[in-house]
């Protein structure tokens, strides 16, 4: 399974990369909005830090707008991954970048229909945002286990990414289920790796260790 980073901060994305367990990045306009600085320079910024897919995403919502600014970001590093709304004029502009020769991450997908439009359309990778469907009663696994389902069934090449990936339990069930990769924040990373029995146990032999003569 490949995992993302699903941010726009350089300090936390070259500490997650330091780690040494990250495949690519995700951004979105919330996550560049947050850094105060343009979309571009970001983008450019994290190409230096990360050999793997990198997601930006266009502004326009028309076929047109969306390739035009598509290919400027493809143009950005050959990393980019253009990420596109799931929206009629969206699954449009997918068709014409894949021709292109440009990769797409198809975005805020909600249902399985949706996504196996996409996958038809040609998008690289297709993101259900499971936590935002959490958030309002739903079930965001069940989408991810139906969308892996209908992909193997018919052989898309589409790769399952999972977003809007709230706590580790998400990233377990996702990797359970076969999902490609998981686009998983900062914070989250850094709760995979907490076990209260590995702070107890390293504790304890560092206390023992004291007690090893010479
Ligand atoms: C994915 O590409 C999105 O940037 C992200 O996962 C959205 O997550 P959120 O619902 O926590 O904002």
């Amino acid at each position: 399974m490949k995992i993302f980073i699903d941010s726009a901060d350089i300090a936390e994305i070259k500490d997650a990369v330091a780690m040494g367990c990250i495949d690519g990045v995700t951004t979105n306009p919330s996550l560049i909005a947050k850094t105060g600085r343009s979309l571009e320079k970001v983008i450019r910024d994290i190409c230096e830090v990360v050999d793997g897919p990198i997601s930006a995403e266009v502004l326009a919502t028309d076929a047109e707008g969306i390739v035009r600014e598509g290919k400027i970001l493809a143009a950005i590093h050959p990393n980019i991954v253009v990420k596109v709304p799931l929206i009629a004029e969206g699954i449009r502009a997918v068709r014409t970048l894949s021709s292109a020769g440009i990769n797409t991450n198809v975005t805020l997908c909600f249902s399985a229909p949706q996504a196996l439009l996409a996958a038809k359309a040609g998008a690289t990778y297709i993101s259900p945002f499971l936590g935002r469907i959490d958030d309002i009663g739903g079930d965001g696994l069940e989408l991810i286990s139906q969308i892996v389902t209908i992909y193997n069934n018919y052989g898309y090449e589409t790769e399952v990414l999972a977003a809007s990936i709230r706590h580790p339990v998400h990233l377990l069930r996702c990797a359970e289920m076969g999902a490609d990769v998981a686009t998983i924040p900062y914070k989250v990373i850094l709760q995979l790796l907490k076990h209260p029995l590995t702070d107890l146990g390293l504790a304890q032999f560092l206390e023992d260790a004291k007690k090893i003569p010479g």
